[in-house]
């Protein structure tokens, strides 16, 4: 795919997501629109941990619920082992939806608190596979045990399990399905802090065990950065920054990166705790401002950041793709 004239994409032969020109508009009355998502590009390569990190109301959940068809797409293409998803439908669409599943932030209210954990489990098999689905008793205690629920406990409902149980139930939903992708949407955001490590992990073991691709999404760069292989950076409703987990970390060239590493617990060496000061808030994404999106609380705008809007370029090699028309000159670090 390369010379496609996308810059955020991965130079890497197994791609198996591919989002192109991603556009999300809400109508919310006759003149106006909510622009959540406005042209988003990116590749998931199989396998990959790639993170996605920016402020609540950047469109990180649109972006998520617009690859599993949750949200209509305006514009644009999800591309799912070759094949358009948002052209399918019917039988087409409900052979290949089990392969992408979802968590969620709330883990308690998105389980249905009137059945059975065991029945909450196995419930997407009978929504996608009309029943027809091969979990046998065994497979199904044996999800339990991967995520760390006793097999035995399967008759209890959700309320009687604590938030971090029932995100491992969540997951074990997610699972059932035999994903090839799953979409983690803030999987640890409302857990205690002592309890988001752990979950975590069973993220991480669950990868490996059934070779799972990963999209997870947080608006905590410090949680991400620790899960990720590559981390995109979104900002009202576009990319900033994209790159190796390591590179955003170690040398992140736009000014919104540097301001989400310099508010985190152990900041980046690389930024000054100054860059965090970022002033006022999230402009509304009903009328996002002209030129570069960021310009309302940039440190470095100038003028041409008020009328062009940058693309996503390449920088510093690495996989590593900027919008900014004046990304931050980090140190060149020498050859190893
Ligand atoms: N169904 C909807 N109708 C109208 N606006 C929406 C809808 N879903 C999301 N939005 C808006 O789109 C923007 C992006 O939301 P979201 O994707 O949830 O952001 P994030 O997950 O990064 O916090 C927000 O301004 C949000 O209010
Ligand atoms: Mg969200």
């Amino acid at each position: 795919m390369a010379g496609s004239g996308h810059a955020s994409l991965r130079n890497s032969e197994n791609v198996l997501l591919s989002v192109r020109d991603l556009v999300v508009e809400f109508p919310i009355s006759r003149k106006e629109r909510v622009h959540a998502v406005s042209g988003v590009s990116f590749d998931v390569a199989e396998g990959e941990t790639l993170g996605i990190v920016g402020e609540s109301g950047c469109g990180k959940s649109t972006v998520a619920r617009a690859i599993v068809q949750l949200n209509k797409i305006t514009s644009g293409v999800v591309e799912y082992a070759g094949t358009d998803l948002a052209q399918l439908e019917g039988e087409d669409l409900r052979r290949v939806r089990p392969e992408l599943q979802m968590i969620f932030q709330d883990p308690i209210s998105s389980l249905n608190p009137r059945r059975r954990i065991r029945d909450v489990i196995t419930e997407g098999l009978s929504i996608w596979n009309e029943g027809t689905g091969s979990w046998t008793q065994e497979r199904i205690d044996e999800l339990m045990n991967a995520v760390g629920i006793d097999p035995k406990f399967g008759d209890r409902r959700p309320h009687q399990f604590s938030g971090g149980q029932c995100q491992r139930i969540g997951i074990a939903r997610a699972l059932a399905l035999d994903p090839k992708v799953l979409i983690c949407d803030e999987p640890v955001s409302a857990l205690d802090v002592s309890v988001q490590a752990q979950v975590l992990n069973i993220i991480e073991d669950m990868k490996v065990r059934y070779g799972l691709t990963i999209l997870f999404i947080s608006h905590d760069l410090s949680v991400v950065k620790n899960v990720s292989d590559r981390i995109i950076v979104m900002y009202l409703g576009k990319i900033c920054e994209i790159g190796d987990a390591e590179t955003i970390y170690g040398s992140p060239r736009h000014p919104y990166t540097r301001a989400l590493l310099a508010s985190i617990p152990e900041p980046a060496p690389t930024v000054d705790p100054s860059e965090g000061n970022i002033i006022g808030e999230l402009p509304s994404p009903i009328h996002p401002p002209q030129g570069c999106r960021f310009n309302t609380r940039c440190p470095h705008a100038t003028e041409i950041c008020f009328s062009v809007e940058p693309t996503v370029n390449a920088v510093d090699g690495n996989d590593h793709f900027v919008a900014c028309h004046h990304p931050v000159e980090v140190g060149v670090s020498l050859p190893a």
